[in-house]
């Protein structure tokens, strides 16, 4: 079996990564933002397309975004009025995806202390998202409307890019759909052509491990319910 220095500290950077959802108030300097951004592009794209796009909000800006997503968020009325302009998710779940999504969303409330009846609680962890979970940095991910799933493929491979060259740094992230939901106020606030759209956000920053919502540690399938080969 290949063991080497390089071999672990791509697995470590790679394994390392988790969902961190409370940041310490510790900055990230500009020079290791792009960095990162800059390592992640290497990623690959059909013809060498790079369909990323990256709007990298801090202070006053990060605010003015958080508090306008959450005075739309936290107004039952308003928010319905907002969904999201793609779905990220299956119109119909079914198993094995829908009991996967419960276990990790129960989990994480768990942790948290908020049990099935507590919908404000749930409701105010989800707003959290809107606040980057108090990382000093957040990202923005837009794309070209005309592109095509095959970039939605490529970007993926660029996000996972931004986490791992993150990793590597000791930083930490979290991918974040929920901002799709909000892509009017966002596409107001970062003055967005119409043909670009939100894909998703990430917080970035330094984890907050005395933070129990941090010690979430999820599953993955055993190699055998995913991996078959083919003789
Ligand atoms: C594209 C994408 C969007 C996600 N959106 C959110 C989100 O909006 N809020 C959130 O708390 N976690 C979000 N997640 C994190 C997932 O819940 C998480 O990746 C999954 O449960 C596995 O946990 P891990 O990342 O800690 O390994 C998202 C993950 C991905 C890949």
């Amino acid at each position: 079996m290949i063991s080497n220095p390089a071999q672990q500290a791509v697995d470590a950077a790679i394994t390392s990564r988790r969902s961190i959802r409370a940041y310490l108030d510790m900055p990230v300097a500009r020079e290791d933002i792009e960095a990162i951004l800059r390592v992640a592009a290497r990623a690959p794209s059909g013809t060498n397309t790079q369909p990323w796009k990256v709007h990298v909000l801090q202070g006053e800006r990060k605010r003015r975004l958080s508090s306008a997503i959450l005075a739309a968020h936290n107004d039952p009325e308003l928010a319905r009025q907002h969904t999201e302009e793609y779905a990220y998710y299956p119109r119909e779940w079914v198993s094995p995806y829908i009991e996967r999504r419960r276990k990790v969303g129960w989990d994480l409330y768990a942790l948290l202390g908020l049990t099935r009846d507590n919908k404000a609680g749930m409701a105010a962890q989800h707003g959290r998202n809107y606040e980057f979970f108090g990382a000093p940095v957040g990202l923005i991910f837009t794309i070209d409307r005309v592109m095509e799933q095959g970039s939605w493929l490529d970007y993926g491979m660029f996000l996972q890019s931004v986490m791992v060259a993150a990793r590597g740094r000791g930083l930490d992230t979290c991918p974040q759909a929920a901002f799709t939901q909000y892509h009017r106020i966002i596409r107001e606030q970062l003055a967005l052509p119409e043909n670009e759209t939100v894909v998703c956000g990430m917080a970035l920053g330094v984890a907050d491990l005395s933070k129990i919502e941090n010690s979430l540690i999820t599953e993955r399938m055993a190699l055998e319910e995913f991996v078959k080969f083919v003789e």
